[in-house]
């Protein structure tokens, strides 16, 4: 596994995390005069609009999508932050936007930790489309413009675990997928829900490759109530900012109680379906990557051990070895789901 050097990395490709805490604590504030202004508090609400517009104004320009569409600016202009508790927060160190964005599996840009930041590009087309199809009131092809309209923006802090035993801690800018997935009206047919990504052989090296063993494009599913559960998120953007192409740009899939790889990046087609959908990993090596992918340290697997974790980024001095929690510690939000499956033949 290949790890860009920190040598490698501009200065200006990164937000510090002091930057980003000031941020944070702005956003915090301009939330409290949002919640005065509700409360008949005599500041307009746009001091919080034109506040919170000068956040993108720190954004690593390099890294980000290259001429943002003035709508995207303006969605991006008033975030809700995340509350100072669990779950949709956690007090744990975040991982340092460096790594974030420089340790990324995302095997269209090639299957090293560096490849997706070095190989993808942060120009992607605007508008991005994606195809709504199967079993809803309201199938059609969208304009992303048209889908973040009636949402609101709001930041998460979630863990990340990675089956391949490390781990992060992300501040998320996005919206709930229940908010998506009730703008196009399931029908009761409608058990399963599927994404896949965008495929681009001109830009992503990686769908070309002859390494790779993906039948393309990257497939991935949840039931339906995991779907609608209100920990399961879109994310586009994360750090305050928009989301970097290497973690999934414009808009990928967040399930925190799940292994990263159930969070599908670039989606550009979402499909309501009656039957469980295939998805990439389960078809490349179903006895490794099961269709659930809950977090269980109780379930083993061949190449990582998953009752530990290491807790990114890593030094010499500090190993960062922590203990896999079951569903990633989300189990009172989602344990329920899963009531009388067996979870080790259901993995
Ligand atoms: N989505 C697509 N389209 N292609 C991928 O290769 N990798 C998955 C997931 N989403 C992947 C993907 C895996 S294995 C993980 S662990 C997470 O993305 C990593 O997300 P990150 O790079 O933002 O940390």
């Amino acid at each position: 596994m290949l790890i860009k050097k920190p040598s490698d990395i501009k200065t200006s490709e990164i937000t510090p995390e002091n930057v980003y805490k000031s941020r944070r604590e702005f956003m915090l504030d301009g939330s409290k005069l949002m919640l005065g202004t509700m409360a008949g508090a005599s500041l307009p609400a746009t001091v919080l609009a034109q506040n919170g517009g000068a956040l993108k104004a720190r954004a690593p320009a390099s890294m980000q999508r290259a001429a943002p569409a003035p709508w995207w600016a303006e969605k991006f202009s008033s975030i809700k932050p995340a509350p100072n508790s669990e779950p949709f927060f956690t007090g744990e160190t975040l991982t340092p936007y460096r790594d974030v964005t420089h340790y990324n599996n995302f095997y269209e840009y090639g299957m090293d930790k560096g490849d997706p930041s070095a190989n993808s590009n942060p120009s992607q087309p605007d508008p991005w489309s994606v195809a709504i199809t199967g079993e809803v009131a309201r199938p059609g092809t969208y304009n992303l413009e048209d889908i973040l309209k009636p949402v609101d923006l709001e930041e998460r802090i979630y863990r990340m675990r990675c089956v391949e035993a490390w781990s992060m801690v992300i501040p998320w800018i996005g919206f709930p997928l229940a908010d998506l997935i009730k703008q196009f009206e399931p029908t009761s047919n409608a058990r399963f829900i599927e994404f896949e990504t965008l495929v681009d052989p001109d830009t992503m090296p990686g769908v070309t490759s002859r390494f790779a063993m993906v039948n393309w494009p990257y497939r991935e599913g949840l039931r339906m109530d995991e779907a609608m559960n209100p920990l399961a998120f879109m994310a586009v953007g994360l750090y305050g900012n928009y989301l970097p192409s290497q973690n999934g740009a414009p808009m990928r899939l967040i399930v925190p109680w799940k292994y990263g790889f159930k969070g599908i990046k670039s989606i550009v087609r979402i499909n309501f379906r009656e039957t469980q959908p295939n998805t990439t990993w389960n078809d490349l090596q179903a006895n490794e990557y099961g269709f659930y992918a809950n977090v269980n340290p109780a379930v083993h697997h061949p190449r990582w051990r998953q009752d530990m974790e290491r807790r990114l980024p890593q030094t010499l001095f500090s190993r960062q070895h922590i203990e896999t929690q079951l569903f990633n510690g989300y189990g009172e939000q989602v344990a329920h789901l899963y009531n009388g499956m067996d979870l080790a033949r259901n993995f």
